[in-house]
């Protein structure tokens, strides 16, 4: 590769989870420290980071056209410098150098704090590819946070010991691990300093968090919830992703205690039969999951429940599909997340016997969603006539319009004269499927 002009400007596109938006915005700062800055909306940018996902789909094959794209002036006048990050990135990270000769960097999720050195490199015309996990050194290494805004994520744990015989992520973000309770704590104290409100802690597996608190104690994220429930200024404190198996006394009673804990809970199933669990590897039977949301439901009677689901997976009978049907009508999720299985490479499932057809699949997810848009709206309504805090998060569609989120993290956009950052008293006036329209009352 020629050696290339120093890259002055950057855009980060993030695709896939919130860990991702995450890992999205610390590579940002990490190239702000650089001395680049992020392009303008509409404006070129010297350097493209592509921050992938591997969970559904080809994605590997969405990421080539994307590069294609971007090299052959479609999505900007000029071709940038071009880094893939993210899971497509640790998963493949050799077979894109090879393909894509237009790539001058490959960074995997461990390994992103590096992104400078190797930005020097590609600056000198050398290809670098970088996809190690030494996991914890990353965090050590990236700069303080300074970022702006009424709501921030927060990593707190990553990886996943759990395999899933259908998910990559196992292979992708690697083993279990968990953030110190002293970083987290200081990362969440800069956040606050920043104008944060609110915090969702992340992470795949984010309720097998563990660590030691001030005194020395182990703690798992209940622990950690109460001591961030103690920094002045945090208004609102969330968390995801959760596992049935991860989930702890402490955690459960933290809903009914600690008063900036939303009333929110996502805590996927995936399935509603236990045979398709078990060939899934989910180490839980439905029974002890819906036992799992009446504990929950009965510290907090007004939680929101959010699930994922997949359909379609090996094997899969349409009587074990209807199976997960009777669970969503036994829920009655506020929102929830539904998938087509998809074969990803390496995974055991995706050798499997049983694959089901694409038109099996497309039929049973409309199926299932249609259940679950006739519970989100129900849920939606439920709400209409009662006032709530909202956080306001951005500017809405038209003038005077605003858009932040209830307690149930439910999208509500109102008029009036208030700003960004603002926690508003508002009247939920209207339900709908996706959204309620608020009026306001009075701001904090
Ligand atoms: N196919 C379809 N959905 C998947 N998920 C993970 N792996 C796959 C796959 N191979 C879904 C699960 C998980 C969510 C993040 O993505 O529902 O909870
Ligand atoms: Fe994937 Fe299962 Fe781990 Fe979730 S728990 S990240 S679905 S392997």
């Amino acid at each position: 590769m020629k050696p290339q002009t120093p890259p002055k400007t950057y855009r980060v596109k993030s695709f896939g989870c919130q860990m991702n938006v995450y890992d999205g915005e610390r590579m940002g700062e990490l190239l702000n420290e650089q001395g680049l800055s992020q392009a303008r909306e509409g404006e070129d940018a010297d350097l493209v980071v592509l921050n992938t996902c591997h969970i559904r789909e080809k994605a590997a094959e969405k990421i080539y056209s994307d590069i294609g794209r971007l090299t052959k002036g479609k999505t900007q006048k000029k071709a940038p410098m071009i880094a893939v990050a993210g899971c497509v990135a640790q998963a493949e990270g050799e077979e894109i150098m090879a393909r894509a000769p237009a790539v001058s960097m490959v960074v995997g999720p461990q390994a992103y704090h590096r992104l400078p050195n190797m930005l020097d490199k590609a600056v000198q015309g050398e290809r670098a590819t970088d996809t190690d996990m030494p996991a914890i050194a990353k965090f050590d290494s990236l700069p303080v946070r300074k970022r702006r805004s009424p709501t921030a994520f927060l990593t707190v744990q990553e990886g996943c010991d759990k395999f899933c015989t259908y998910c990559v992520v196992p292979y992708t973000r690697g083993a279990e691990i968990s953030r110190p309770f002293s970083d987290l704590i200081g990362e969440a104290r800069k956040l606050i300093e920043t104008g944060a409100r609110e915090i969702t802690l992340l992470g795949q597996n984010v309720n097998a968090w563990s660590g030691e608190d001030e005194a020395g104690r182990a703690v798992g994220l209940a622990g950690l919830i109460h001591a961030l429930a103690r920094l002045d200024g945090l208004e609102r404190i969330r968390y995801t992703t959760s596992h049935p198996n991860d989930m702890d006394d402490a955690l459960i009673a933290a809903h009914g205690e600690v008063e900036q804990l939303m009333p929110y809970l996502h805590l996927p199933v995936q399935s509603g039969n236990d045979r398709v669990l078990k060939a899934m590897n989910r180490s839980h039977k439905v029974e002890n999951y819906l036992r799992l949301l009446e504990r929950f439901r009965a510290v907090r009677p007004d939680i929101a429940l959010s699930g994922d689901f997949i359909v379609g997976f090996p094997g899969e009978t349409e009587a074990e599909f209807e199976d997960t049907l009777k669970l969503v009508d036994e829920v009655r999720y506020a929102q929830a997340y539904s998938f087509k299985y998809s074969p990803r490479p390496g995974t055991p499932a995706a050798t499997m016997d049983g694959q089901i057809a694409k038109e099996v699949m497309d039929d049973r997810l409309q199926r299932l969603q249609a259940r679950i848009d006739r519970d989100q709206f129900a849920f939606n309504k439920s709400k209409a006539g009662q006032t709530t805090s909202v956080l306001v998060e951005r500017k809405g569609k038209h003038p005077g319009q605003w858009l932040g989120k209830s307690p149930w993290l439910q999208s509500v956009w109102f008029e009036g004269n208030v700003a960004i950052g603002d926690m508003v008293e508002v009247n939920l006036v209207e339900a709908g499927p996706n959204s309620l329209r608020g009026e306001i009352g009075g701001t904090s």
